[in-house]
């Protein structure tokens, strides 16, 4: 089979090299793909957003199997233009990946069937929202209602910041169009925890659980980011928190989503928090995390490409999905300033020995060498019997890797070992 995975990033290198076990595939092309996923792919230079360009490739190229990884074609229905040419696809249709597209619709879907999440209220009105402001206690949460390249909540911890951060929004639309609506919601606190799922609209699989860490520094300080590192499976999400999420989130979620005509077919992603009044959902979003998905899929047992092409048939009560009972941990390398201003187009050394999967994120390749051209340059995975083993391992592996002005965590996991 010839295989098109659209996207750039660690994720998207970390399912092509998931599919490439499967003895059944031929070629794989990655839609623009980078310079770490030249090596393992080939690299069609077709932006993740250029649908039109998308489906003439795969068109004209015979694909077999598109995924659809990202979620800004998702949202703008590559997978609806995929498949009126004839292409089957993994990931939701247009109509179902609004679910992250607009946070509106997620919350409002939510309250509508009882799914457990924070209180809000949503406005399409700035001085509206302000008003409300005045009555909410602090700290508050703002969120745009539309993809903001992950930088669209803002956590205000003082009435200030919260106006400046509607005015930010709604008036100045520093997001653009996202911000023509907004969520206010209640700030909730507990452990996080991500969980993805395959599912086709009947069947919902949840992979094993994961922890991301998003902001840039040690100890949970500096900015939100992308994800600096992630451990899996999350030493909070019990076997009892799950059994609550799949009751009371997860086929609910589905559920509710066939219900409103919008069948949500390919990974389903669940940010929870684990609040003291239980599990609620902070997000949803309509693809693979990234870096989750740098630790969920190296813990993955059956073909990742048997069961897409089973969520896609709408056949994944047919497969039995297993995952390892080992542990994993992703430590993500990034160019030093990021998530604000950085440096590329250094030189990244590695030895060919390393005991973990490399990632790539952000890198181009030049004369076979690899030059980092982004904020996060690799991810750096290692799988292990124990957490802590992971863990070590990882960063073993992250000392000997070398570019200018490299910037890692070294706390990633630290907080789960001695629960
Ligand atoms: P993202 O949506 O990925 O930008 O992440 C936003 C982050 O903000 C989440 O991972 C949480 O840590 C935090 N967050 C979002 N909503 C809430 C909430 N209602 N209460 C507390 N923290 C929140
Ligand atoms: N790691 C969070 C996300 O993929 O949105």
């Amino acid at each position: 089979m010839d295989i098109m995975v659209i996207g750039s990033g660690g994720r998207e290198h970390a399912i092509i090299k998931k599919i490439k076990q499967n003895p059944k595939v031929n070629k794989i092309y990655a839609l623009p793909g980078n310079g770490g996923i030249s090596v393992d792919a080939i690299c069609v230079d077709i932006g993740a957003k250029d649908i039109q360009k998308q489906v003439k490739f795969a068109v004209e190229n015979k694909i077999d199997f598109a995924i659809v990884a990202p979620d800004d074609p998702l949202v703008l229905g590559a997978v609806d233009e995929l498949e009126k040419a004839g292409i089957k696809c993994f990931g939701p249709n247009k109509n179902a990946a609004i679910i992250e597209g607009s946070k509106v619709f997620a919350k409002n879907l939510m309250k509508k069937y009882n799914i457990p999440t924070a209180k809000y209220c949503t406005f399409s009105d700035s001085k509206k929202a302000l008003e409300y402001l005045e009555t909410v206690p602090i700290p508050t949460v703002i969120k745009a209602d539309g993809l903001a390249l992950g930088k669209g909540v803002i956590i205000a911890n003082t009435k200030e910041e919260a106006v400046s951060a509607v005015k930010e929004i709604m008036e100045d639309r520093k997001f653009g169009e996202s911000g023509a609506n907004i969520v206010i919601e209640e700030f909730l606190t507990g452990p996080e925890v991500s969980v993805l799922s395959f599912t086709d609209g009947k069947t919902i699989i949840p992979m094993v659980s994961s922890m991301d860490h998003k902001r840039a520094l040690d100890h949970d300080e500096g900015l939100n980011t992308g994800g600096m590192g992630t451990i899996a499976p999350n030493p909070y999400y019990t076997e009892e928190v799950a059994k609550e999420c799949m009751e009371k989130i997860f086929k609910p979620t589905i559920d509710a989503m066939n219900k409103e005509n919008r069948t949500f077919k390919g990974c389903l992603y669940f940010g929870l928090m684990i609040t003291p009044k239980g599990p609620k959902v902070i997000e949803y979003n309509c693809r693979f995390g990234d870096p989750e998905t740098q630790v969920v899929l190296p813990l993955l047992e059956t073909d990742l490409l048997d069961i897409m092409i089973a969520t896609a048939d709408e056949k994944l009560s047919q497969m039995d999905v297993k995952f390892s009972n080992k542990s994993a941990c992703a430590v993500i390398m990034a160019s030093g300033g990021y998530p604000l201003k950085y440096g590329t187009g250094y030189k990244i050394t590695m030895p060919k020995d390393l005991t973990s999967e490399i990632y790539i994120a952000g890198a181009k390749k030049e004369n076979g060498e690899l030059y980092t051209s982004g904020g996060r340059v690799l991810a750096v995975t290692s799988v292990a019997d124990t957490l802590k083993e992971a863990i070590e391992k990882s960063y073993e592996d992250v000392k000997k890797i070398d570019f200018k002005d490299k910037h890692y965590r070294k706390d990633i996991g630290a907080k789960c070992i001695n629960l």
